[in-house]
């Protein structure tokens, strides 16, 4: 297991290869399985930037719902200790599905774990993912596609404001089958008297050729 250092200092954390290419593979094959999404959203209709992604419906994919079982379980202390320190109220039980079921009794019933297809020109927006007041701090983002040979550009960009300051901007280039993990809002910054709180958007650069596929596991559903 990572120490998840770099998370807590830079709001970001590489989690290494979590999917072989068969995985990956094989997830992509999913994107023209109309059965296994519940929604398709083309992004410049909403203007969030251009590409489209789906969301995954109930019952996940397996594959999809084991790691986010897993990775929700490795994440869920470090959340419950980043809202604390963000002085945030939030209860992150140890199991997925005991935080899904306070989501489900709070109106947050609709799957987000999604799949993202960008080709030449397509990008994403700055944004953070929340869908409702329940929000997990952290989700995790797969690459499917191999860089430079199936598409170049397209890199996650990631952006914290810090209060009364400029924003950093970061650059993070995945793999094939390696993933990241993110803050999805807020990420408790070290100061002088305590923590304080650094805003935090995320997005893709735009895609220069070939075509990109991503996975995204957001934790918390959505109303
Ligand atoms: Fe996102």
């Amino acid at each position: 297991m990572v120490s998840f250092d770099n998370l807590k200092e830079q709001g970001y954390q590489r989690l290494g290869t979590l999917l072989t290419e068969a995985q990956c593979r094989y997830l992509r094959g999913l994107y023209d399985n109309g059965g296994h999404f519940r929604s398709r959203i083309d992004m410049a209709r909403y203007r969030f930037g251009r590409g489209e992604y789906q969301y995954f419906a109930y019952p996940l994919p397996p594959l999809i719902d084991r790691l986010r079982t897993s990775l929700y379980r490795d994440l869920a202390p470090i959340a419950r200790q980043w809202m604390e320190n963000l002085q945030l109220p939030a209860e992150y039980p140890d199991e997925l599905v005991r935080f899904l079921r306070k989501c489900h009794s709070g109106g947050q019933q609709r799957p987000t774990p999604l799949l993202l297809r960008y080709r030449e020109g397509d990008y994403n927006a700055l944004h953070q993912d929340l869908y409702g007041r329940i929000f997990f701090p952290f989700q995790v983002i797969c690459c499917l596609s191999q860089p430079e040979t199936e598409f170049t550009g397209g890199e996650l960009l990631l952006v914290e404001q810090l209060p009364r300051a400029q924003s950093i901007g970061r650059v993070v280039r995945l793999a094939q089958g390696e993933a990241a993990v993110i803050t999805t809002r807020y990420r408790p910054a070290r100061g002088n008297r305590g923590f304080y709180r650094t805003n935090y958007r995320h997005g893709v650069s735009p895609v220069e050729s070939g075509e990109r596929f991503t996975l995204g596991i957001i934790f918390h559903d959505a109303e």
